[in-house]
């Protein structure tokens, strides 16, 4: 046996956490930059308590709220370039993945002069401002990772760079704030959730640790998977998914995702599938690519689903996110050229060689025409 573990953000978790434990914002300075999407952090409550919080400890703020989905380069040299302005002392990030990934890159380019690009080079002069994140959606798991993921235009794809730094000095986990998400952002976040789980299981880089975080998120997300398709979806249950969440979130932080975020990402990039939902349309392909290399696994994972077969899983999506894209064939040569380039692929517990990858995709999409 052999491994290491590493997480060092402050967990808050449940009702009210934000304005219980405001204290831990003012362990990080008197000013504070939020940053986060146009409506949502609003929509959700979130931004409200914070701020209430912020004022109570005698923090000032200002709020950067440009950011977008699937974050670029412009949105997050457009917040560094804000956060020179204003002098901040922390990051608060407020959001689902994108405002909270990009906070992380905003917390760097406040304090360095660089361009967007740079920040994949990791030599970073002055140290990122401590980041305090406040989830709003139960997928991305941001708020205990240390990853940024970006979307790199020249390259064509969603992007990650990594940072012992940049895990959040503090995680305020409220499942109030999911409760006004629609429908289906909650299902596909919670599929993200997921798959975070799941890749984490099947990967290279699993660790006795990251393998019971992975089977105690993958047996509570099994007890309340049935409630996804239903029209409304309960606190209660959400508060599930936000745990289940933040658990895939210290998974990925120890295993990093696999082949599903890396062929996923083109179906984000170039289709506009959003991203747990791309996630779902590979899973359970990717989980049948491992039938024979980890049958032990498998066993264990559909125990903890509460489902049989993997049949029972692949229809179980297969009804959550009924239509799938539609591929051509060049369409599928080139997202498999695009994957192999990531180092997913490598830490995929059976690395999928090129025409695998073309495989996965055939099964998992409909695939006809040359364009
Ligand atoms: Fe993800």
């Amino acid at each position: 046996m052999q491994f290491g573990y590493y997480m060092p953000t402050r967990i808050f978790f449940g009702q009210g956490c934000v304005v219980q434990n405001q204290a831990e914002f003012a362990k990080w300075g008197k000013r504070a930059l939020i940053v986060t999407g146009r409506n949502s952090a609003r929509v959700s409550g979130a931004l409200q308590d914070v701020c209430a919080a912020l004022d109570e400890q005698n923090i000032a703020w200002e709020i950067f709220d440009q950011i977008g989905e699937n974050p670029t380069f412009a949105m997050v040299e457009a917040g560094g370039a804000a956060g020179r302005n204003f002098r901040p002392d922390m990051v608060v990030a407020i959001g689902g993945g994108s405002p909270l990934d990009a906070a992380k890159a905003i917390a760097v380019l406040t304090v360095n002069e660089i361009a967007a690009a740079q920040l994949y080079d990791g030599n970073y002069a002055v140290e990122p401002l401590p980041i305090l994140a406040v989830p709003i959606t139960a997928g991305t798991g941001s708020e205990v990772t240390q990853y940024s993921v970006l979307t790199d235009a020249e390259r064509q794809t969603k992007r990650g760079f990594a940072q012992a730094s940049l895990f959040a000095k503090a995680a305020f986990l409220d499942a109030r704030y999911t409760q006004s998400l629609s429908h289906a952002v909650t299902v596909d976040t919670a599929v993200d959730a997921l798959s975070h789980c799941v890749e984490g299981y099947f990967a290279k880089r699993a660790t006795v640790i990251s393998d019971a975080l992975a089977l105690e998120a993958i047996r509570r997300f099994g007890e309340v998977c049935g409630e996804l398709d239903k029209p409304e979806i309960s606190l209660a249950v959400r508060e599930v998914l936000l745990y289940v969440s933040m658990l895939g979130g210290m998974v990925i932080a120890q295993t990093s995702t696999t082949a599903v975020h890396a062929l996923g990402y083109s179906l984000t990039y170039f289709h506009q599938v959003p991203h747990g939902r791309a996630n779902g349309l590979l899973m359970g392909e990717y989980l049948q690519f491992h039938a024979e290399t980890a049958p032990d696994k498998i066993d264990c994972l559909l125990a903890a689903m509460q489902m049989q077969s993997i049949d029972e899983f692949k229809q179980w999506l297969d009804n959550l996110f009924p239509g799938k894209t539609c591929l051509t064939e060049q369409q599928v040569e080139e997202y498999a050229v695009l994957a192999a380039k990531t180092a997913n692929i490598a830490n995929t517990l059976r690395q999928p060689d090129h025409a695998e990858l073309k495989q996965l995709l055939r099964k998992s999409l409909i695939v006809g025409g040359e364009g």
